[in-house]
């Protein structure tokens, strides 16, 4: 694989995509016929994926695979998959992938076998899962733990709390987590209220452990649970029996006073935002157990297995990542709504925020080279129906094309019925009835003349017209499973992946966040008074910290 990244827009096949945009004209009502909905719809493991409701017709799904070669979208794949260091900027493999290989399966890099590395890690993380499952490991005072309490941010928190929502079904009776990722101190003060410390168990997750945040939060959960703790307890033990973690550096562990022998490893060639089935989930192996997180990783597995080896046209990943650079570079696209109809996935808009956006909000190449073409999509939802009564009005009839994932499950987790007026009304049904509705709106909108027969006053008619042709993909499956989620999850990894390779930017890096922390550390004397420091900050900050200064109490 070259190291040099292909500027796309060198390439034939964009030029052919400008050319085919400037005169696209988009008509759902004519184009999606009968044959057009079963070419355009896919499957991938257990996901039914519906592309036919976007703006594409067959030239342009032919121009986009040819980006796709030219720029060569799989070579890149199959070097990640390698474990090629493709993560250049950061000089590391990207090897999430090898997280849900199966035992037994062999990937060497450097010369070590990652499988059995990973599946180490696994077999300890379940057991020690399973002995907090059963009681046998208890807290200092010899009580069964009740709550775990996963300390950490972005990719050491995004993906364990969504997953422990999506999976609420498998989680174990008397045995909850809570989640602090803020160092806003609301967020650990709101956390362990109520919390008894007996039978509390911490996990502190941080892949480097140098997170400001979550080493803030560690130690002050560390001193609740010292203050909290009947008195006479041994500090010593009583942190040995309630703190964990899981970190690629066991030496900082170690440092902060947790035995490594309760540390669970992880290695550089996983990202913080593709960490969530590596034992960055260990308190979901706790909250669903070992069996249920093992059908997590068989899902991702299936999903890197159908991107590995679908043929281009039928790859869901390629061919929805290659929808949104459509979207993004030629139709003008700047966000992209995720609506899941399923409560159970509230939380995973907010994951896909941090998977798509700090992987893919780069302004140069791999190489170093400056992009002058967009990269990244602003990645927004809420579950449906509650999006539908706040910003769905923008999505039908608003001057920005928003194109929109709409994700739903044929059986519902809970299914309850409700009685109108003697008849039995299945809710799920009505909830999936507003999930069909919503993309065939979107599709088809509604007409002036339409509008008109209802007999509108014409003053009203424009108003309450719909242009239609608002682009969907719809995702189903049978029920919100560990291994669909799994599926899904790996789904949206893939499509980034391939996004970042169409844009030859470095899909792996977050140097963007690095001058906000720097700046947080210059500031805190300031902040706390020392003026010297205030004096070399520029007037507008300065006359902030003033503020806070004048108001603190
Ligand atoms: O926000 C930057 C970042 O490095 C993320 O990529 C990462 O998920 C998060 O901080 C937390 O990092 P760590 O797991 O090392 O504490």
């Amino acid at each position: 694989m070259s190291t040099g990244a292909v500027d796309p827009t060198t390439t034939a096949a964009w030029s052919r995509l400008a050319r085919l945009a400037g005169s696209f004209q988009p008509d759902l009502r004519s184009s999606l016929t009968p044959d057009w909905v079963e070419e355009q719809t896919l499957v991938a493991g257990d996901l039914h994926v519906d592309l036919s409701k976007n703006l594409v017709d067959a030239e342009v799904e032919s121009a986009l695979l040819a980006l796709a070669d030219e720029v060569d979208v799989l070579g890149r794949r199959d070097a990640m998959l390698a474990g090629e260091r493709i993560n250049v900027t950061e000089d590391r493999a990207v090897l999430h992938t090898a997280l849900r290989l199966p035992a037994g399966a062999s990937l060497t890099v450097d010369g070590q076998d990652v499988v059995a590395d990973v599946h180490e890690v696994l077999e300890r993380a379940y057991a020690f899962a399973e002995r907090v499952r059963s009681g046998e490991w208890t807290g200092v005072t010899g009580r069964r733990i009740e709550t775990v309490v996963n300390i950490g941010i972005g990719g050491s928190d995004l993906g364990p709390v969504m997953a422990y929502e999506a999976l609420e079904p498998y989680r174990q009776d008397g045995l909850s987590c809570r989640f602090i990722s803020n160092i806003d101190p609301t967020d650990a003060g709101q956390s362990l209220s109520g919390l008894d410390p007996e039978t509390t168990l911490f996990i502190v997750s941080s892949k480097t452990f140098g997170t400001l945040e979550t080493l803030t939060n560690a130690r002050l959960c560390r001193a609740w649970l010292l203050e909290q703790l009947p008195a006479g307890t041994d500090a010593d033990a009583a942190v040995a029996q309630h703190f964990v973690a899981v970190s690629t550096a066991l030496d900082k562990v170690a440092d902060f006073g947790i035995d490594t022998d309760n540390a669970f490893g992880f290695w550089d060639w996983v990202g913080g935002r593709y960490s969530m089935d590596s034992a960055i989930g260990l308190s979901l192996v706790i909250a669903i157990g070992p069996e249920r997180f093992a059908e997590l990783l068989a899902g991702f597995h299936a999903m890197d297995e159908h991107f590995r080896t679908a043929p281009a046209a039928a790859n869901v990943p390629l061919r929805m990542g290659l929808l949104n650079v459509w979207y993004t570079n030629f139709l003008g696209a700047h966000t992209h709504a995720v609506l899941p109809y399923s409560q159970l996935l509230h939380r995973f808009p907010a994951y896909l925020q941090q998977l798509t956006m700090e992987s893919n909000g780069k302004g140069v190449r791999w190489d170093g080279t400056p992009v002058d073409y967009d990269t990244g999509e602003v990645f927004w939802g809420e579950p449906g129906t509650n999006g539908q009564h706040a910003f769905y009005q923008l999505i039908h009839q608003g001057t920005r094309l928003v194109p929109a994932d709409f994700i739903a499950f044929a059986r519902p987790a809970y299914p309850l019925v409700d009685e109108v007026d003697g008849r039995q009304v299945d809710v799920h049904e009505l909830f999936l009835a507003n999930f069909f509705a919503q993309t065939k709106a979107l599709a088809f909108g509604k007409t002036a003349d339409e509008v008109r027969a209802e007999g509108v006053e014409e003053a009203l008619v424009p108003a309450r017209t719909f242009p239609g042709n608002r682009p969907t993909t719809s995702i189903m499956a049978p029920l919100l499973t560990p291994g669909v989620l799994g599926q899904l999850v790996a789904l949206y990894e893939h499509i980034t992946f391939v996004e970042g390779a169409v844009w030859g930017i470095d899909s792996f890096d977050q140097w963007g966040v690095e001058l906000g922390k720097q700046l947080a550390q210059e500031l805190g004397p300031a902040v706390s008074g020392d003026t010297g420091v205030l004096a070399e900050q520029d007037p507008s900050t300065q006359s902030l910290i003033g503020y806070y200064q004048e108001h603190r109490g």
